[in-house]
């Protein structure tokens, strides 16, 4: 049976009460976390989103009830600190002290949950997700969700101390493609027009910098119709921004103070929410290091070339070794002939994995191979002095020692090569120099590595479209020396795009926007807009920006990235309160789900069956 909790006042959370208030009276409400019985005395853990408060009933005179409480349940308990009289608990804050209680309420009885409340448990992600409500009770994953809305304060301090404006936006707005599809909202109103829900909020920012609202930040709900993986959802959170009347070096000053200063408060919230120490300490770290040196920043072509990246991994060293040179004119044809072809042959030298058995190598040509390498070859030079060529019925004894010499291999490397395209060169690589940092355990993620990749291509060229799409996005402004080249050269044209990285992952992106009309114009015909589609698709901003446009750029964070990263969590699920799952659907309300027909009808929509 509930019961009311009329006349009774909270008067703090269970982990406020502290040995000062020894004596004093106190009600506390929570849920039942644990319930032991020893010899009639009954011990309560009681739980809220503070920690955990002992409550120990005296043997004579308590409400039966105690015995009998199931675990989950929420209660309201009216009774008196004092000293623990049984041994301390040093992981509790307030393992020194309990209650003893005078009154006992049972607001709500709990059911036996579905899996245990507590930290650790190895239930799956399935069933956790169901009970998301339940899973949130876990203390770990509430730090969690209690860390990422700390974060969203330090943020908001931080930028409205600048002068951004935290400005709304509509979500239901026009669909215009931005690299994901578009989630559609169909119109009862107009039937056959649909609204989309914005991918982010770039054109209505950029609108606001017409308006003279000099900077604007949201915090803003955007949404992908792509494919998910651990660091994407299909609705997801931006920390959006824009400035008028800036260049580069400013966007990428003060998000760099931004990140110096979120780096300065974060170390005092995790030792508030009991995160590790050595998170904390790594933070430190970072800071210091903000603080001395700044962000440093590396061009797209570079963090391609040594790393097979643009969002390299930069907690160790391993970088990518060209050595198409080398072996252009050697008599092995598979690596002749790509250089010829004009692709590249390049390796990673993996210090200390020079004595791996056959099927670890294997493992590492699979990895290869996923990424499109048409194979690995390898040079394994192992600690005993010996080596062993995987081409070696192809190349010379001296080709061997010259790839060698190139790569810097010592008696225990192994040494990989990919020959390729560039593209499937740097994939390969990248990918490789990623699973032997993770094998290693170089990728600690309590150690933080920020760097800016800049000087981005503007264009990539999209065989299946067969026509050049815009990197970032259709209104990046070019690098002015580059433009001149747009029509003989546009491949090699660069953007004014930057991306702040953190540990191997984009946390952020953004642009200089084109202000200029023969720019903009320019940039549609490349991407294959005929004036009119551009005005179809973009009218309303192309008008706008015949009224006096600001020279203007932007970024946005991901901020479940952001926050995923900062907790050292390994998915952005974690920091998510109600996440979707890889079919982009919600297990907790079953969403997508079908509609009534009457909904429908409404909204002038038949559904077809697919087939399959
Ligand atoms: P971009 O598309 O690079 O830029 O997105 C900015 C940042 O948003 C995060 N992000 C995601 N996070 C979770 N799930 C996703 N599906 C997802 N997609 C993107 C990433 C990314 O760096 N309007 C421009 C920004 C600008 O130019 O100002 C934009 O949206 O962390």
């Amino acid at each position: 049976m509930a019961e009311s909790m009329q006349g009774l006042r909270r008067t703090c959370r269970c982990a406020e009460v502290t040995e000062n208030d020894i004596g004093r009276k106190v009600t506390l409400m929570g849920w039942v976390a644990k319930c032991r019985n020893k010899g009639g005395i009954v011990f309560v853990d009681l739980r809220d989103r503070s920690g955990i408060m002992q409550i120990v009933t005296e043997s004579e005179g308590a409400d039966p009830r105690w015995g009998s409480l199931k675990p989950e349940s929420a209660i309201a308990v009216v009774g008196t600190v004092q000293k623990r009289g049984g041994a301390v608990n040093p992981k509790l804050k307030t393992g020194t002290i309990e209650v003893i209680p005078e009154q006992l309420r049972v607001l709500s009885e709990a059911q036996t949950p579905p899996f245990l409340i507590q930290d650790g448990i190895d239930t799956r992600e399935d069933i956790r997700l169901k009970y998301r409500y339940l899973d949130l009770r876990r203390p770990e994953l509430q730090h969690k969700i209690m860390f990422r809305a700390h974060l969203v304060q330090l943020i908001r301090e931080f930028l409205s101390g600048e002068g951004f404006l935290d400005i709304e936006t509509p979500t239901l707005i026009k669909s215009t493609p931005e690299g994901a599809r578009d989630y559609l909202v169909p119109s009862r109103v107009h039937p056959g027009s649909f609204y989309a829900l914005p991918q982010s909020p770039q054109l209505l920012k950029q609108l606001l910098m017409c308006s003279g609202m000099d900077r604007y930040y949201q915090i803003a709900r955007c949404y992908r119709d792509e494919d998910l993986r651990a660091d994407r959802q299909p609705e997801f959170t931006q920390v959006d921004m824009e400035l008028s009347f800036v260049d580069q070096d400013d966007v990428i000053d003060v998000n760099t103070r931004l990140l110096t200063y979120i780096t300065e408060k974060l170390p005092a919230i995790y030792r508030e929410l009991d995160f590790p120490e050595e998170l904390a300490r790594g933070v430190e770290k970072a800071h210091a290091d903000l603080l001395e040196n700044g962000i440093s920043r590396m061009t797209w072509q570079d963090a391609m070339d040594d790393y097979g990246s643009d969002k390299p991994d930069l907690r160790f060293d391993t970088k990518i070794i060209d050595i198409s040179d080398v072996v252009k004119d050697m008599g092995f044809g598979v690596f002749a002939d790509t250089v010829k072809n004009g692709g590249y042959v390049r390796g990673l030298r993996l210090e200390g994995d020079g004595d791996m058995g056959r099927k670890q190598i294997d493992k590492l040509t699979e990895v290869a191979r996923t990424y499109g390498a048409k194979g690995m070859a390898y040079i394994q030079l192992k600690s005993d002095g010996t080596q062993k060529c995987s081409f070696a019925k192809f190349v010379t004894e001296e080709e061997t020692k010259a790839i060698i010499d190139a790569m810097g291999g010592k008696p225990g490397d192994l040494l990989v090569i990919i020959s390729g395209t560039f593209k499937v060169v740097c994939a390969a690589l990248g990918a490789l120099r990623l699973k032997y940092g993770a094998d290693k355990g170089y990728m600690n993620p309590c150690d933080f590595k920020f760097v800016w990749i800049v000087d981005f291509p503007l264009l990539e060229w999209s065989d299946e479209e067969g026509r050049y799409l815009a990197m970032h996005h259709p209104f990046t402004m070019p690098n002015e020396e580059d433009w001149k080249n747009i029509d003989t050269d546009p491949g090699h044209v660069r953007a004014q795009a930057y991306d702040i990285v953190l540990n191997g992952t984009e946390m952020g992106g953004g642009s200089i926007r084109i202000h200029m009309d023969d720019v903009q114009e320019k940039m549609f015909e490349v991407l294959g807009f005929t004036p009119e589609r551009a005005q179809e698709q973009f009218g309303f901003l192309l008008t706008a920006f015949k009224y006096g446009v600001p020279p203007h750029a932007g970024l946005a964070y991901g901020l479940d990235r952001m926050a995923m990263l900062f907790s050292a969590s390994d998915t952005i699920r974690d920091v998510i309160a109600f996440p979707k799952v890889k079919d982009a659907s919600d297990l907790m309300m079953n969403a997508p789900d079908v509609v009534d027909s009457r909904q429908l009808e409404e909204l002038s929509i038949k559904t077809i069956e697919k087939e399959q």
